[in-house]
């Protein structure tokens, strides 16, 4: 789409205006009815189409349109924010006689003996934030800071797609949104991941993440970050107020923003409170997120008005903390671990400690420049630190308890296990091995190559990788594939039927998918969804290998700094020699075909749903695909068919009162493949 005119004439406006609204109630389906209509793909051509009309015609551009959500340009500093009503924070219980303690003040504080009626929420372990929306547009978005005063994030938070920048449905006319920012655990891993293959830093918890991800000055970065919201109350409101805080939490929702109603409770008296507290605090590590702690909050808002608040503190809610995550122990020495890229990084011996239900022994310490920061000694005492299954990190250490004895942790200047020189450039954080065929970096490139995300080699696990290393079976992955039978044979307790079942497996690995093979080739910054982007992309790996740094960076998601890391690791002659071992072993992924091979289902719709017996549903959706159809998760007037498996629930019921066709596992092989499926 091309537009000439300076000013947009009235069908300009209009198409902004629609393409916004579309935008908006898009994004309300995603994150709010958990029901979107349109793919990923088809929500950002909307949303480039909007941008390409707002490049066009800048005066189109207001505080509520979708494309805020890209981010704009960088700030040099946040602007101060003052807070319509104090952000206030909260006095903690540590066991259930401080929370009987706070019953008995609130009920002698309102003069009753009746029951207290209590809100249970989860405390979200991220960053408090206030949004305010004015006549239901999201005008500012702040941080806490002081209590009265904060920063401006608004920029930031806008490029946070749960958030929405409009309200929906019976909105106040001014309202001042609380909630916290963060990030889920699976994200915060990922994330994590990424820094820990690039060299950095990781972040020792998703809350460290979630805050560093909001205080960017350039909001592009924010926007790169998985940030989510949970809303758990307001400041100053100008419009009806609800009774109880309950009913504020389900009129939020409808408002469309982002309110855990799953995860809480509504209690008649304080001795439910302490079991709604126990069974949280059962249900946290199922959680996809960190919290550390409830909130407990008096139902009703007019006696939260009479009880009022203390100095910051307000008296109508407290915070029930839960087991700590750290644990203070003693750092006996320090491993240096060399990872496949050659990195060398330092791992903390301690000794065993509790940390919050698990037993840990070693923690990172990610690089010498963490260590000088934290100030970290051999014998010093440190504290810990374990978010959700991550691995834990040492955060602090405890300088009172310093004796004197303690030893400097010295910068290691040659690879631990081949003695090779180390190298660290000017913009790395830690110490690479340079030794190409350091059996170390063999080893790890060796278990990454066989792991389930990779080739997915079962039975190739550490223990067998390092008898291979250590009889010199092997010098390169590919002689993974030249492996023999008495090879294996020199192996520790190794049988006939276990090694023909390794060599099956290693046999079997040979036509993994285009994208386990392009993640097991261990390429800096390529994870396993890098991966999966760049083989749907070019569909073979010798197309990958050839594929120039502007041909990658115009993929959406690659970034200047993995395409440079792509286009090194296929320009090492090593590496080429090693893309020609495999594939003259029979190293051959099966090609990706993403055109569609039929148009049976050209144009359509399809939904599958409930439990699926002649197919996958992954491979419903490959099938629905090859046919030019489009496989959608959720059912509306716009589906062409439902393929219902037994025990189809919802889905099939709306199908059927949309009176959209419903098709047996059968019926559908018939229609994409007539004849053949008898
Ligand atoms: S209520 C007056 N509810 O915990 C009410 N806070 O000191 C004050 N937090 O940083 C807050 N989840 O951002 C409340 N469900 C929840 C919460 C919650 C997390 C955070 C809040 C603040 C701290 C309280």
């Amino acid at each position: 789409m091309t537009f000439s005119a300076e000013t947009p004439d009235e069908k300009l406006s209009t198409l902004h205006q629609r393409l916004s609204e579309q935008l908006h109630d898009h994004n309300y389906r995603y994150h709010t009815l958990d029901a979107p209509t349109i793919s990923d793909a088809e929500y950002d051509q909307l949303l480039q189409q909007l941008l390409q009309l707002e490049q066009q015609f800048p005066q189109l551009v207001t505080p509520a349109s979708p494309s805020q959500r890209v981010g704009s340009v960088p700030l040099d500093k946040f602007a101060a924010a003052v807070h319509g009503e104090p952000m206030l924070s909260l006095e903690n219980a540590f066991n259930s006689d401080d929370l009987i303690a706070f019953d008995t003040r609130i009920k002698r504080f309102l003069a009753t003996s009746t029951e207290i009626e209590y809100l249970c929420e989860p405390k979200l372990d991220g960053v408090a934030v206030a949004l305010t929306y004015n006549k239901g547009v999201l005008i500012r978005a702040a941080t806490r800071g002081d209590g009265t005063i904060g920063e401006d994030i608004t920029q930031n938070v806008r490029t946070i797609r749960s958030v929405p920048l409009q309200l929906h449905n019976d909105f106040p006319d001014l309202v001042e949104v609380r909630g916290e920012i963060y990030i889920d655990l699976a994200d915060f891993r990922r994330l994590n991941q990424l820094r820990r293959d690039a060299g950095e830093t990781p972040f020792a918890n998703p809350r460290n993440l979630a805050a560093g991800s909001l205080r960017q000055l350039d909001p592009r970065l924010t926007a790169a970050r998985p940030l989510k919201i949970s809303c758990y109350g307001i400041g100053k409101l100008i419009g009806k107020a609800p009774q109880t805080h309950q009913q504020l939490l389900d009129n939020m929702a409808k408002w469309g923003l982002q309110v855990n109603l799953v995860q809480t409770r509504c209690v008649a008296n304080i001795h439910a409170v302490i079991s709604s507290y126990q069974q949280l605090l059962e249900r946290r590590e199922q959680l996809e997120y960190e919290i550390d702690g409830m909130v407990v909050k008096v139902n009703h808002r007019d006696m939260q008005d009479e009880l009022g608040v203390k100095s910051r503190t307000p008296r109508w809610a407290i915070a029930c903390k839960f087991p700590p995550r750290q644990a203070e122990t003693i750092l006996k020495s320090v491993r240096l671990q060399v990872g496949r890229t050659g990195a060398v990084t330092p791992v903390a011996n301690l000794i065993s400690v509790n940390v919050g239900g698990v037993n840990v022994s070693s923690a990172s310490l990610h690089n010498w420049d963490e260590i000088e920061r934290l100030d970290a000694h051999i014998g010093d005492t440190v504290i810990i630190e374990r978010a959700g299954d991550v691995i834990p990190a040492v955060v602090r250490v405890v300088k009172e308890k310093r004796t004197g004895t303690e030893q400097t942790i010295p910068r290691p200047t040659h690879c631990p296990v081949c003695n090779s020189p180390l190298v660290q450039e000017a913009d790395e954080v830690v110490p690479r091995c340079q030794g190409i065929d350091c059996p170390a970096r063999l080893k790890e490139s060796l278990k990454h190559f066989c792991s389930r995300g990779g080739m997915d080699i079962q039975g190739m696990g550490d223990r067998y990788i390092d008898q291979l290393l250590r009889l010199n079976l092997v010098s390169s992955i590919a002689d993974l594939y030249r492996l023999r039978k008495e090879d294996l044979f020199q192996f520790e307790r190794m049988g006939d039927k276990l090694a023909d079942n390794l060599l099956a497996a290693i046999a079997g690995s040979k036509n993994r998918p285009l994208a386990n093979l392009i993640y097991a080739l261990g390429i800096r910054h390529v994870g396993s969804h890098t991966a999966r982007l760049l083989a749907g992309q070019f569909g073979s790996l010798d197309k990958l290998a050839d594929a120039a740094h502007e041909a990658l960076i115009g993929i959406h998601e690659i970034g200047s700094q993995v395409a440079d890391s792509i286009v090194s690791f296929f320009t090492a002659a090593k590496n080429r020699a090693l893309l020609a071992d495999l594939t003259e072993l029979g190293v051959a992924p099966p090609s990706e075909n993403r055109q569609p091979t039929g148009k049976l289902l050209k144009g359509k719709t399809v939904v599958l749903t409930g439990s699926l017996e002649r197919f996958t549903r992954k491979e419903g959706e490959e099938l629905v695909m090859q046919q030019g159809g489009r496989a959608s998760g959720s059912v509306s007037s716009k589906t062409d068919y439902v393929v219902a498996g037994t025990g189809a629930g919802s889905k099939l019921d709306k199908a059927r009162s949309l009176g959209v066709a419903v098709l047996t596992e059968d019926e559908f092989l018939e229609l994409i493949a007539p004849g053949e499926n008898q």
